[in-house]
């Protein structure tokens, strides 16, 4: 068996959690392989919405589902217990359910003061972080300095722990960021008590976990968190997260060769949003980005900070496709659109020196204000002016939205293969 990958293709939020939800009963595995509880993925059904940060969507699907948390994961204990906790309550039998792998790397209560005093001193310049901790965390990883989940089984945790916590009291210091000690004391207690709840679950090699299910003939759905445009490496650096969000970011966060992977599903919302800072070329700051951000309730699910709105942008979705190799699209917030007459897309984007140009190009995200120094080329298709979100099959869709998707189709190159028509699990159209 191959394992199959559902990953964003645009800044975050597209509704991956939604169909994770959606896919999981096809799947023995559900796995996520990066980012942490800077993820917010929210799932709808039964009249009830769940918001899952760290934990796969594949929680809530009926069947005997794996779901694990790979080594790519960056996971903090206390968010964990609390989002963990809640489950359990609304009857997810989580510790039979869930493996961990233990060479994820554990988020310290320092890696938090470390990304509130980062952003702090970057002022205007601020990545806009979810301040969870997440780069700091990778930073320690990279730098050979991290402190994993497997390591709290270790008899010399706390030196290990003591060392890194240190070790970060002093960077403080030299970023001229003061510890509240009395605080501090109180996160650290919370955080250790923590590491108990985590030692109850299933702590393991997740890569022997899951290649060996492949060759026996399992199933397994790669849950990727944030988007392509926000890649450490492809997307709008600096002001992106600290992760390989793309599809080979699954190959290391989970320890899959690339010949394991087999679908690789790219997921966008009709429209474009972006929270925090950075370059948005298609960004609207008129009545009809506020329009879109009312209908699409836009408004980010871990800070509840609003979402950037803009129009759909052609340039970056292609750029995605091409690095993560998508061989299926899933079109989500279609519903959103209903009542717009015209509907912008972005073709292509001129760059400061007048060329065209429909690559993306390097220059989007450099500049350190953060602003998109290109001017996005659209294209008007007519709205389809119609209710759509009672769509349950392709046919009782208007000619309007399907010319619409078959336009995307046409500039993208790659199939449409899900229709996402509102938040709950039922509507959604598989063509
Ligand atoms: P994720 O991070 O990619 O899982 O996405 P989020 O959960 O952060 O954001 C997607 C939001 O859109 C959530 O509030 C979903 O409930 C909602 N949503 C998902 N699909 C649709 C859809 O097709 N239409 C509408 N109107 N809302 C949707
Ligand atoms: P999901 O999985 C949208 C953004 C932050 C910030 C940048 C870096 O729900 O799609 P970080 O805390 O990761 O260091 O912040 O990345 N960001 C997200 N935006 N959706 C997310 O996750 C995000 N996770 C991080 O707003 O701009
Ligand atoms: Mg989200």
């Amino acid at each position: 068996m191959k394992a199959d990958i559902l990953l964003g293709l645009q800044w975050g939020d597209e509704g991956k959690g939604k169909i994770v939800d959606v896919l999981a009963p096809d799947y023995d595995i559900v796995a996520r392989f990066q980012g942490g509880p800077n993820a917010g993925h929210t799932l709808e059904f039964d009249g009830h919405k769940h918001v899952l940060r760290s934990i796969p969507s594949g929680v809530f699907a009926k069947g005997a589902i794996t779901n694990i948390i790979g080594n790519g994961v960056v996971l903090d204990p206390v968010l964990f217990r609390k989002e963990a906790a809640e489950l359990e309550a609304d009857g997810v039998d989580l510790h039979s359910i869930l493996k961990l792998s233990k060479k994820a790397h554990l988020i310290l209560p320092t890696h938090r003061l470390l990304d509130a005093a980062g952003e702090a001193a970057m002022g205007k310049g601020k990545i806009g972080t979810t301040g969870k901790g997440i780069g700091p965390t990778y930073t320690d990883k990279i730098s050979r300095h991290g402190v994993r989940t497997g390591d709290i089984l270790a008899d010399n945790f706390e030196e290990i722990y003591h060392a890194t916590r240190d070790a970060h009291f002093r960077m403080l210091e030299n970023m001229g960021a003061p510890v509240d000690r009395a605080a501090f004391e109180l996160a650290e207690t919370e955080w250790l008590e923590a590491l108990d709840y985590l030692r109850s679950f299933e702590l393991t090699d997740t890569e022997h976990y899951v290649n060996r299910s492949l060759n026996d003939g399992k199933s397994i759905l790669c849950e990727g968190a944030q988007g392509t445009m926000l890649d450490i490496d492809f997307g709008s650096y600096p002001f992106v997260t600290s992760s390989n969000t793309v599809a080979a970011g699954a190959c290391t966060g989970l320890g899959l060769a690339p010949n394991r992977i087999g679908r690789v599903y790219g997921i966008f919302k009709a429209y474009c949003t972006r929270v925090g800072s950075g370059p948005f070329p298609t960004e609207l700051f008129d009545a009809t980005g506020e329009e879109i951000r009312s209908i699409g309730h836009e408004y980010g699910a871990v800070t509840g900070r609003e979402r950037r709105c803009g129009w759909l942008d052609l340039v970056a979705l292609r750029y995605a496709v091409m690095i993560n190799g998508a061989t299926h699209l899933i079109m989500m917030k279609s519903d959103v659109l209903d009542t717009f007459e015209n509907i912008k897309v972005c073709t292509a984007y001129r760059l400061p020196d007048g060329t065209v140009t429909e690559d993306f190009p390097f220059c989007v995200g450099r500049n350190a204000a953060g602003v998109a120094d290109v001017e996005p080329i659209y294209e008007s298709l007519p709205g389809w002016l119609t209710d759509i979100s009672a769509a349950r099959r392709e046919e009782e869709l208007p000619q309007a939205f399907r010319d619409y998707v078959a336009y995307i189709e046409k500039k993208v190159g790659v199939p449409v293969a899900i229709l996402s028509v509102g938040p709950d699990r039922e509507e959604t159209i598989i063509r």
